[in-house]
């Protein structure tokens, strides 16, 4: 056990922008308790994995993390298991897990962490419950944890019903938290020293829509960008049909709002689209792109893409191929179909994908994807643009990075000191995943 009396917790997290933004809150409260956060497990008190199902085999990630722990555990660490596992095979894990583990949570727990981890002190705890609306708080502590950049949750969970995904089962229906909560956190993190926020939620652009007299997604924008300091906003993630003439407008209003949209289009066949049950067409996406285009010349578009989906064809394959080029996206998180447990497409299942054909095609995508951000980021040589600095690269203590407002990390040398602040900087060279530049003049008041 450490000597100090401090306690300390060591959260390993996996999966999406909401499991790091749980697991932000989760540090936030247990402060309030006195533990700090560790980097190295064998220093904790109390160890947390924050799970992610949606893909492929998180039943072994798992495993060997709480392998991992059994010897930190014996002397004396307690150890849970938190995050969308936890929710939809709470159960299991329980059982499984009744010698290595002490406590079984979902994410609508978060808010009651300190308690669990108390009573875990004593007992095992498991909670798995899905809260109903009322009896569910978001949290409110904040923390920037240092960062120029942070994440604040405008919605829980996920109304929509693409038959491919877990999340509805392991986040619950969808609740739009209120947004005069949303405008103090902002508040509260720009008066951290944030600058940069993005908005987070399963699907952004229905926020608000089942509460009377809320704001909308695009009102909510127009809103949080008045917050005095905050420089830049972001938000994830968009779903296609629910893109709003509202919401494109404000790429012509507001000059906080960054010119990177993620728009998750999964697969550019109509065919693959109906079975995946995301009701729009791949018209539909391209009208969205081109009107975002319109209203942001120069917005830098990103997506995700599954290849392999049951029922999916050379042909189906070869209109994702041509959407790619159509639209000629930035980047991209492509994925190879994984069966998940309780979803519709399992009843689809008796087309499977071939897994080589499956693999083929996800290099084909890849490799393509790859070469068309290579050719972006070389035409952007020469050009000087605004980087938001986040303070020293990983590599090398002369050379600092940050983001464009497009989302390209770009590293360039100079002074740590300048985190937080906006400076111009001249792109010299493109590499496939970032780019590298110089400082195109000594930022103001410098
Ligand atoms: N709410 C977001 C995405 C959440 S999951 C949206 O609607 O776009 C993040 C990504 O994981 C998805 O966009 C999808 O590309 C991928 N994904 C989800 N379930 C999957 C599965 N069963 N197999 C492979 N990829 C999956
Ligand atoms: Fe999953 Fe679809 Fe909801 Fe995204 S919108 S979380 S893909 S069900
Ligand atoms: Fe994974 Fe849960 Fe996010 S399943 S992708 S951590 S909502």
């Amino acid at each position: 056990m450490p000597s100090d009396s401090t306690k300390k917790v060591f959260i390993k997290t996996f999966g999406c922008q909401m499991n790091d933004y749980d697991s932000a809150k989760i540090k936030a409260l247990l402060g309030k308790d006195g533990y700090e956060p560790t980097a190295d497990p064998g220093q904790a008190d109390l160890i947390l994995v924050n799970t992610c199902s949606v893909r492929e085999k998180p039943e072994q990630k798992l495993r060997s993390f709480i392998g991992e722990m059994r010897p930190h555990r014996q002397r004396g660490a307690k150890v849970g298991i938190a995050g969308c596992m936890a929710q939809h095979a709470g159960e299991q894990l329980f059982k499984r897990y009744r010698k290595d583990v002490d406590l079984v949570f979902g994410p609508d727990h978060v808010p009651q962490v300190r308690a669990l981890v108390e009573q875990a002190q004593s007992e095992r705890v498991l909670q798995n419950s899905f809260l109903d609306d009322d009896n569910y708080a978001f949290v409110r502590e904040t923390t920037s944890e240092g960062r120029v950049g942070a994440f604040v949750t405008i919605q829980k969970g996920c109304d929509n019903k693409c038959t491919f995904c877990i999340v509805p089962a392991t986040r619950g229906m969808e609740l739009s938290r209120p947004s005069a909560l949303i405008v103090e956190e902002v508040q509260a993190l720009v008066a951290q020293g944030v600058r940069e926020i993005t908005l987070i939620g399963q699907n952004v652009n229905s926020y608000g829509l089942k509460v009377p007299g809320e704001l909308n997604f695009a009102q909510l924008l127009y809103r949080v960008a008045e917050v005095p300091g905050l420089q830049r906003i972001r938000y994830t993630t968009s779903h296609p049909r629910d893109m709003g003439p509202d919401v494109i407008q404000a790429y012509r209003d507001l000059p906080q709002l960054c010119s990177h949209l993620h728009l998750p289009v999964q697969s550019g066949s109509d065919r693959l689209l109906r079975r995946m049950k995301r009701y729009y067409d791949r018209a539909r996406y391209l009208d969205v792109v081109a009107q975002l285009r319109d209203a942001r010349p120069g917005i830098s578009l990103t997506t995700d893409i599954i290849v392999g989906f049951p029922g999916e064809t050379d042909e189906d394959f070869e209109h994702t191929m041509s959407l790619l080029e159509a639209v000629g996206f930035e980047g991209s998180f492509s994925f190879k179909y994984s069966a998940r447990p309780g979803t519709p497409a399992l009843r689809l299942s008796d087309e499977p994908v071939d897994p080589a054909r499956m693999q083929e095609r996800l290099m084909r995508f890849q490799t393509r994807q790859q070469e068309l951000q290579l050719a972006a980021h070389k035409r952007l040589v020469d050009q000087v643009m605004p980087v938001l600095v986040e303070g020293a690269s990983k590599w090398d203590e002369q050379v600092i990075c940050g983001r464009t407002s497009c989302f390209r990390m770009i590293n360039f040398p100079g002074d740590a000191s300048l985190a937080g602040q906006i400076v111009d900087v001249r792109i010299t060279r493109g590499f496939t995943n970032s780019l590298r530049g110089e400082l195109a003049e000594s930022p103001a008041g410098a």
